[in-house]
């Protein structure tokens, strides 16, 4: 990860005690991106979060981008593979330490939950006590403002795949929480129907869940549906709580209700539209000013 050091120098002339002018090199502003993830152990799931740090490139050549994960469990699993990445605070003292005068973090969440709010208090107490000027500005997470929900449901409508069949349900299972920040899932399911009658969003922890779809599966008298992560990676809950062969798994539940089931095993950082949201989010905090 990471592209070689760029810094931009000025001349800066100062006379020395012979009156004789000498330049002096100072840097200037060195600018670095730190994307910051839940994190993920599985390596499928991993391909998801480089396919981002790929889009980030492409757009932001010029600048280094670095990694935090904020799952301390995450961290230690992967500490066990001798995969060492830096916690988001780990991360903002290294890159101040380093010269780093402009820190733009992106948020690879999907909400402005518990985990993005604990980020921005990390953002926050590292510009408190910063030293030289140094500014480190947070980019929004996947689905902030009202046209965000519309951009990702746009998305959305364009990942079911072109397999599937007329009259064939979609759910797309999302995280939820407890978190106040959980109103954003009904949300999306809002702009969805707007779409489709036959689009559901569920979550595994918050509402709406699994089984406030199934009495609308049954109105509808659906028979297949597809199962389509709306999560950052295809990780924990897409392969075992959505796809797993458990009793207890989506999958399971539904197929015992008599339903032909359809998993897609993808994660949303994978696609070139999710990632460009996050682009754009980074861009903001990149290049306007603060509002
Ligand atoms: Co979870």
């Amino acid at each position: 990860m990471g592209e070689p050091l760029k810094m931009t120098f000025f001349a800066l002339i100062v006379f020395n005690l012979t009156g004789m002018a000498m330049i002096k090199e100072m840097p200037k502003e060195k600018t670095g991106i730190l994307l910051v993830s839940f994190g993920t152990s599985y390596s499928d799931a991993q391909g998801a979060l480089d396919h981002v740090e790929d889009q980030v490139r492409k757009a932001f050549p010029d600048i280094e981008i670095r990694w935090a994960f904020t799952s301390d469990m995450i961290r230690n699993k992967l500490k066990k593979q001798n995969r060492y990445i830096d916690s988001p605070a780990e991360a903002m003292a290294k890159m101040g330490s380093e010269g780093f005068t402009r820190i733009a973090v992106q948020s690879l969440h999907i909400i402005p939950g518990e985990e993005y709010e604990s980020l921005q208090k990390t953002v926050n107490a590292f510009n408190h006590i910063s030293k030289n000027g140094q500014t480190i500005r947070l980019g929004k997470p996947l689905l902030y403002r009202n046209e965000d929900i519309a951009a990702v449901c746009d998305v959305l409508e364009k990942i079911v795949p072109d397999e599937r069949a007329g009259g064939e349900a979609v759910v797309f299972m999302g995280h939820g929480t407890p978190h106040p920040s959980n109103i954003y899932y009904p949300g999306v399911q809002y702009y969805l129907w707007e779409k489709s009658a036959l689009y559901f969003l569920a979550t595994v922890e918050g509402y709406p869940g699994l089984n406030e779809i199934f009495p609308k599966l049954k109105e509808q008298q659906i028979k297949t549906v597809w199962l389509i992560p709306f999560m950052s990676v295809a990780g924990d809950h897409a392969q075992n709580d959505m796809a797993g062969d458990e009793p207890e798994s989506w999958k399971s539940q539904l197929e015992a209700a008599g339903y032909i089931v359809k998993p897609v095993l993808k994660g949303l950082a994978g696609y070139d539209e999710i990632a460009g949201i996050w682009v754009n989010h980074l861009k903001e905090v990149l290049y306007e000013p603060e509002n």
